[in-house]
């Protein structure tokens, strides 16, 4: 197997050069510059409408057309006509929320979960509210720290119109049995609306096989720019009522993206492909473009594993840590490397000022996994204190920040 080349990832993000460990990735992530260049080339190049007869448009519209492919390679979906771009996940899903209740009747029902970031609850509650439909919550478990089936089939009926849920947790890591939990819903004859936010960065998404109608991410998170990205069924895109201006195109894609698309970052988010590509190249891969993405996150996910392991085992060691989220290294597939944890006398605000001060850069609160905080009594002005890898860290960083964790700890302690 190739070794992973970390420095030549390194290099291919310039904000990694400076000072500090960038440890809150599942808060956003650097870009390469390929994405910094791109963004510039769609400023300097393409700043137009599309659509238009002259050289700069055009350029527009290839840059349009173009992200949509690099977002379907990337999310394997069959084509750029299934994805949807708009400025970030939440805003996507407030409007296909608003599409989507259009067909509500008051006596259905929807789910939502206990797991997932607001950006995939507070929309749907809304659009509930509005249509006079009912509300199921549908809890995490607190041993496996997943969504399971079990806790599932007995909220579904022949009302349940949508699940909603997430593919990996943003506060807990957790990585949810999607492709199972889809089936029973769809068994039930519900829509199945996918955050796979905290995913894209580390595991690969299959579309095509997963089973649900739609899954969102953002591009930001995963080495791009500030954009969300909706992949969903062609047909079902095509059918669902378009909440746009009247006089807007009907066609697929653009049917669902609501005025004049941001260019430049679409040109960013081809580049972030790109650079999957090429990380892919670089490990051995070799193909089609997405056979390329394939090997980059398995080289992604086969350098993140031990870096993991190392945090955990290091935080686990440490007194007064309570990890939230799973721990047992023999499940650490179903995880990604976001670990969130309280500390029994330490507020996680002061202890990421501290880290802060020391150069590790790290996040405190409840991080709008709002509901999770909530069903783990965690306090929601603090929330947890939470390290989030991503395949451009190191195993240096790693035992830094565990060691400047054991440093506040202690200084207490003494
Ligand atoms: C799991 C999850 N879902 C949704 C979102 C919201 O994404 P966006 O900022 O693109 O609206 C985030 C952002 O942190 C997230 O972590």
């Amino acid at each position: 197997m190739t070794t992973f080349p970390i420095d030549a990832v390194r290099a291919e993000f310039p904000a990694l050069c400076g000072e500090g460990a960038f440890l809150d990735n599942p808060g956003g992530t650097q870009v390469p510059q390929r994405v910094i260049t791109a963004v510039s080339y769609g400023m300097t190049r393409a700043a137009s409408n599309l659509g238009g007869y002259f050289r700069v448009s055009q350029d527009a519209d290839r840059i349009n057309e173009l992200g949509h492919a690099a977002a379907a390679a990337l999310l394997g979906a069959s084509s750029g006509r299934e994805i949807v771009i708009g400025q970030s996940m939440t805003m996507l899903t407030f409007q296909m929320a608003r599409s989507f209740c259009r067909n509500w009747r008051p006596g259905d029902e929807i789910i939502v979960t206990r797991l997932d970031h607001e950006g995939n609850v507070s929309p749907w509650l809304l659009a509930a509210e509005e249509r006079g439909v009912t509300v199921r919550w549908l809890p995490f478990n607190r041993e496996t720290w997943r969504i399971e089936p079990e806790d599932l089939i007995p909220l579904l009926s022949e009302r349940t119109r949508l699940l909603a849920l997430n593919y990996a947790s943003n506060m807990t890591g957790s990585v949810n049995d999607v492709r199972t939990l889809t089936r029973h819903a769809k068994e039930a004859g519900a829509l199945v609306y996918v955050d796979a936010v905290q995913l894209t960065p580390h595991h690969l998404v299959e579309v095509q096989t997963l089973g649900c109608d739609f899954l969102a991410c953002s591009s930001y998170k995963f080495f791009g720019p500030h954009l969300g990205v909706l992949w969903g069924r062609e047909a079902l895109l095509g059918e669902l009522y378009p909440c746009a201006v009247r006089c807007a195109s009907r066609s697929l894609p653009s049917r669902h993206e609501i005025g004049t698309p941001q260019t430049e970052l679409i040109a960013g988010l081809t580049a972030a492909v790109e650079y999957f590509e090429w990380l892919g190249a670089r490990t051995g891969g070799s193909g089609d473009r997405r056979s390329l993405i394939v090997a980059a996150y398995d080289a992604m996910q086969a350098y993140e594993h031990p870096m993991m392991v190392t945090l955990i085992e290091g935080l686990r060691s440490l007194p007064g840590v309570a990890i939230q989220g799973i721990v047992d290294p023999a499940r650490f597939s179903v995880r990604v490397p976001t670990v969130s944890f309280v500390h029994a006398r330490h507020r996680s605000r002061s202890l990421a000022e501290a880290l802060g001060r020391r150069g590790f850069y790290v996040w405190s609160g409840h991080n709008y996994a709002y509901e999770a905080a909530r069903l783990l009594h965690i306090d929601e002005d603090d929330g947890v204190l939470r390290i989030g890898l991503a395949h451009y860290n190191t195993s240096t960083e790693v035992m830094g920040v565990l060691q400047a964790i054991e440093d506040q700890i202690r200084a207490k302690i003494e």
